[in-house]
């Protein structure tokens, strides 16, 4: 089972970034609870001061959304499942390479950043999976467009299910979702739960799954 988990930090020189307030705790309680059952666990982790506790999972770490990608690249082919719980960026600063050792200075005339998208790991995933390996998304959405936008990123990026959860959940101890496939109505949680009885809920979930095609 390959997780992954956190917040991307795209650096705008050396000492800042464009970040989110992901804490990773999600990914991080889905990836014990997974070792835990017995799977073979891979756990992808952003920048955060949490960690597994299970020793059993196998800890990689990256900052960057192209850190992740590369680390996706090695580790995709050889999972069953990927459970995309990171919080990825959908845009960097196009920062030219020179900054990279450089600190921008302030100016009394305001600065306009320039931001590039970033490429949709997720959707890369999919388009180059092989038969029989379920992939996992998730979306953090406003709750009054919830199922509707899970809806539309399950059949935009290929994938075999998408955690809908709102917007609060981040950086949350709590969580409330639906889990909404290509069949069937979407499963909620039992209300608000602990992220770490949200762990278990998901996998009992994900090991219900059909085959993907
Ligand atoms: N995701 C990804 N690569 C990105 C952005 C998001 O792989 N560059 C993944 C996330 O890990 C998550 C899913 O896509 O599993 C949905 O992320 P979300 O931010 O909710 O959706 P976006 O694709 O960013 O779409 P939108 O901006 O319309 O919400």
């Amino acid at each position: 089972m390959l997780i992954t988990a956190g917040p991307t930090q795209e650096p705008l020189d050396s000492v800042r970034y464009l970040a989110n307030r992901s804490s990773g705790r999600l990914g991080i309680e889905l990836a014990d609870s997974a070792a835990r059952r017995g799977y073979a666990t891979t756990l992808l982790l952003g920048p955060t001061s949490l960690a597994p506790a299970d020793g059993r999972v196998m800890l990689r770490r990256f900052r960057t959304t192209s850190d992740l990608d590369e680390l996706l690249r090695s580790e995709f082919p050889a999972c069953d499942v990927l459970v995309m719980a990171a919080a990825v960026a959908d845009y960097r600063p196009a920062v030219s390479p020179g900054m990279a050792g450089e600190k921008l200075r302030r100016t009394e005339s305001g600065m306009t950043l320039e931001l590039v998208a970033t490429p949709d790991l997720l959707a890369g995933c999919a388009a180059r999976r092989r038969p029989g390996q379920r992939i996992v998304g998730f979306a953090l959405e406003p709750r009054s467009a919830l199922l509707e936008s899970a809806r539309r990123k399950l059949a935009r990026k290929r994938v075999d299910a998408i955690v809908a959860n709102p917007l609060e959940t981040m950086d949350s101890a709590t969580v409330e979702a639906w889990l909404v496939t290509g069949d069937g109505p979407p499963m909620g949680t039992p209300g608000c739960i602990a992220k770490s009885a949200f762990a278990d809920w998901l996998l009992d979930a994900i090991e219900g799954l059909g085959g993907a095609s």
